[in-house]
Formats: C-alpha cells, structure tokens, sequence
C-alpha cells in the first residue's frame, strides 16, 4: 500500500510539531518517497488538554497498546521523555517490527548501544538525530557525511541555556541568576536547570556524538562534566579583554590514544569559530583528518527545529523500508555496531 502509517508517543512541545511538519510538507514528502504519510495515533497523557496543532481528538489515546500493538504502525516516533516507561515502550515498539525514533538524549545516553541491539535483532531502523543539538542534521553529517573520513575531534556548544547566560554575562554584564531565569523564561532551559547548568545535558550530547563519531562503546559515565554554576561575570569580562570568550565546550578527541571525552567551561580564543556561536544557539565542530575543519550551526531546541530532525529521521526510514534494508542491513545507519567491533 502506498501508506506509512507513524504512530506518536507523546504530543508536547516537540511532538506537536511533528504533526505539523508531517501535515504542512505532506506534499514534498510524498514527492521524496512516493508515499503518503499518515500520523495513525497519538499517545498522550491527558486527552482533554489544549493542543498547540490542530489534531483530530480522534486520533488521541492515553492507552499504549493503541500504538504499540497496532499492526498497521510501522514507525513509533518518540516524543514523550523520561527514562523507565518511554525504553519499555521502544522496546515493545521493536518487539512489533516497529522502527524507531526517538528525541529522548537522556534515554539514548544511558542505554543507545543496548536500544541498537534490540533494533537490529528485530531488523528495525532507531534513528535519534533530534537528541543532539536540536535542529541541526549533526548526527548524520558525522555518520553519513563525513563517513568516508577519519574524524580526529569533535568540540560542540550542545547546551543551549548555558551558551545563553554564559553570552549574558559576557554581553551585558548580568549575573548567572538573572540570566539563568531569562533562559527559563524563553523555555529551553530543562525543568530541572540543574542538568543544564551543572553539564549534564551537555555530557549526555556529547556521548552520543562520540559513540557516532570514533565508533567506540561510550558510556555516559565515561564522560567527565564541570559545570558553569560558579562562574561570574567578571572572571568572563577579564577573559574578554584579554581576546577570549567563555563558552561551556563538549570535546571528544583521541588524547595519548584513547578517546577522551569531557564537558568544560572553556575560554576559547575569539578566533575559534565556536567563540562566535552566541545566545542560545548550539554549533558542533568537527576535525577530519581529510577535510580539516567543519563547523554545524544551528538552533538547538525549539517546536519545529526539533521537528524538522524528527521527520528527516522519519524520511530515513521510509526510504530503507522502500529499498527493504533496515536493522542489521542498513545502508545508513547512525550506528556502526560499536560494541560489536570493540569485542572481536
Ligand atoms: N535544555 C536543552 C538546552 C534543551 O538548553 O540546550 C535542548 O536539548
């Protein structure tokens, strides 16, 4: 049939705006992949609240079962957070030959490598391009674009609130505090900033990208995370006047042959192309050893940024039901069986 039916695991800010980019670029996605797209069910946790898209109420359910064991579903789409209940439904998902995707970095930090298992015992596609850096197609630039080169290392702006304050501080002179509820104010900092502003949102980015980058088996606790909580204004005004800016900078590089990956406030020249990377915007540099210096620009959070990842993931998958090579024999895979390799 020449349907894709996809079915949503929450309807937040993120998920509503799948549903409007899937809605509004019906026309092109059809004309990419030859099929339409359908948004079959939605699972959500209150089915009378407000909605920022319109929505058939139809279409909602609070029960689970109504997406994961739907036949006619061949793609769940992830947009629910947390960790225990949204693994197990992705896991049930994969059971269900249902390929994945999911926004959820938390989720894809701690247990990614065991996820891809599960995916390719089922020969199912789990794609997570919106889990770093929001809007920006980085996952696939690392795995598809540069996967004919050697990457050397990777240093990313992965964190939005902080590279707000931290460009507060260093613009206007404010205090972490103000600043800090600035960023809570325009909505991108975590419910809890801590994981913001201690690093670990950050951390969990960047043992994503470095699993992807050098196909190694990183461990979220692999990473070594500052924060920027005790920073002040003055010590990044007294960086600035000597020509260096503050940023909360990812590394992932080989140090003395190992594959070191760490998340620090940083004071980088203002040459660095990253030092230009202001507000609550997020960039990610990548050294190959062919083609030198890349740099990924872009927003990293938002409705339809995030969306937009989401649904080139959706592309992606559709693309290999098409030519029948998902899971194990996928052409385009984020992941290159990293733990697999690392054994033999
Ligand atoms: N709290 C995150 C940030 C949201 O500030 O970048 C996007 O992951």
């Amino acid at each position: 049939e020449n349907k894709v039916s996809v079915g949503l695991l929450g309807l937040g800010v993120v998920g509503s705006g799948v549903v409007q980019i899937i809605n509004e670029h019906q026309e092109k996605l059809k004309h990419q992949l030859g099929v339409t797209v359908e948004v079959k069910r939605i699972l959500v946790r209150n089915l009378e609240k407000a909605r920022e898209v319109d929505v058939d109420p139809s279409l909602l359910t609070v029960n689970p079962d109504d997406v994961l064991n739907d036949s006619e579903i061949d793609v769940v789409i992830e947009v629910m957070g947390g960790i225990d209940t949204a693994k197990d439904y992705i896991l049930q998902a994969f059971a269900a030959k249902k390929h994945v995707i999911s926004a959820n970095k938390d989720l894809v930090a701690l247990h990614g490598p065991e996820l891809h298992a599960e995916a390719e015992k089922n020969k199912c596609d789990f794609f997570y391009e919106a889990s770093v850096a929001g809007g920006i197609p980085i996952l696939r630039g690392i795995t598809d674009g540069l996967s004919s080169d050697r990457i050397e290392r990777v240093m990313g702006i992965v964190n939005g609130t902080t590279n707000y304050i931290l460009t507060k501080m260093a613009e206007e002179g404010a205090t972490y505090e103000a600043a800090l509820k600035q960023a809570q104010e325009l909505g991108f900092a975590e419910a809890d900033p801590t994981a913001d502003v201690e690093g670990l949102d950050a951390a969990r980015k960047m043992a994503i990208l470095a699993r992807l980058a050098f196909s190694a088996p990183v461990d979220l606790d692999d990473v070594k995370v500052s924060g920027i909580s005790n920073i002040t204004a003055e010590d990044i005004q007294n960086g600035n006047e000597l020509g260096y800016t503050m940023k909360l900078i990812g590394y992932a590089d080989f140090k003395n042959g190992e594959l070191e990956t760490h998340v620090l406030p940083t004071f980088l020249s203002n040459e660095h192309p990253l030092a230009a990377v202001k507000n609550e915007y997020n960039a990610v540099y990548v050294h190959g050893k062919a083609v030198g210096e890349t740099m990924f620009y872009g927003p990293g959070a938002g409705s339809l940024p995030t969306a937009t990842a989401i649904v080139s993931d959706l592309v992606a998958v559709v693309k290999n039901i098409r030519l029948g090579v998902t899971g194990e024999q996928v052409v385009n895979s984020y992941y290159k069986k990293a733990l697999k390799d690392e054994s033999e």
